[in-house]
């Protein structure tokens, strides 16, 4: 019986792959990825394996091509875009492989809204303007538990970075606002960050949904709701501030 490998191969430019993932797919006997979002060329690197889109498959027929050829000694990777632990349904198959008897392995990737923040060349936490990031998605037929509505989260003025929900635009506006954003508060949409097609869409709460709605896009996207994007001011980091020492460096031009 082997391992199973639950392998995050980034937002979608084959070369923000890990060597790691690259070197899975090449040896790998049967390979189960996440449909469209996994590039070509990505796919291509598999040379003798069996790929199997699981876009059109159902959880129990997933589990047992994972769990049939691990049974069979074969180097199974269930692909992933981005990371596999973002949004990625891993843990209920770890779970089932487990009791099974068969240990799942997962290999990290670069998810979505780290390419986007390289997209819009930003720093996701600033000094001055914010040091927390948030990561959550609008609700819609997958509930969110009632305590981190946007509303409630937008309290915290942190960086707020939702996935899946950009065809949900302007209920996150409303929200966002409710929860006390200023309506000229920055939001990024980068839709397929990475990709060749890949758009960014900057605006306020005030003007991105028409924005976004005339460039029609509805998935795909990452929409960050934060100052940090468009700072009216921030603060230079202490880190390397000549009059902070820490245990690496000592205070520079000390009197
Ligand atoms: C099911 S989630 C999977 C996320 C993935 N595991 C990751 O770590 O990026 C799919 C959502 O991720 C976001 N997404 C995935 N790839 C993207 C990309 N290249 N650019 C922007 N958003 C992306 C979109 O919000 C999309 O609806």
């Amino acid at each position: 019986m082997s391992d199973v490998f639950f392998v995050g191969c980034g937002p979608g430019d084959p070369e923000l792959i890990t060597v790691k993932a690259k070197k899975l797919i090449q040896k790998a006997d049967i390979i189960v990825y996440s449909g469209s979002l996994i590039p070509d060329p990505i796919l291509k690197l598999c040379k003798k394996g069996k790929l199997h889109d699981a876009a059109k498959l159902v959880r129990e027929e997933i589990f047992d091509l994972l769990y049939k050829n691990a049974k069979k000694d074969k180097l199974v990777v269930r692909l992933h875009d981005g990371d596999p632990s973002i949004y990625g349904a891993i843990k209920e198959q770890i779970d089932n492989l487990e009791k099974k008897g068969i240990k799942s392995i997962v290999v990290p990737g670069v998810t979505a809204f780290l390419a986007s923040a390289a997209a819009l060349g930003t720093q996701l936490t600033l000094p001055g303007v914010t040091q927390t990031i948030i990561i959550t998605r609008a609700e819609s037929r997958t509930k969110v538990p009632k305590r981190e509505r946007i509303s409630e989260l937008a309290k915290h003025k942190a960086t707020l970075i939702f996935y899946l929900s950009v065809h949900l635009l302007s209920k996150l506006v409303k929200e966002a606002v409710e929860g006390g954003y200023k309506r000229t508060t920055p939001v990024a949409v980068v839709y397929r960050a990475s990709w060749n097609d890949q758009k960014i869409i900057k605006g306020t709460l005030d003007d991105i949904v028409k924005k976004v709605h005339d460039e029609k896009i509805t998935r795909t996207a990452i929409v960050i709701i934060s100052d940090v994007i468009d700072p009216e001011t921030y603060e230079y980091s202490k880190l390397y501030d000549k009059n902070f020492s820490h245990g690496y460096r000592k205070i520079k031009n000390k009197k």
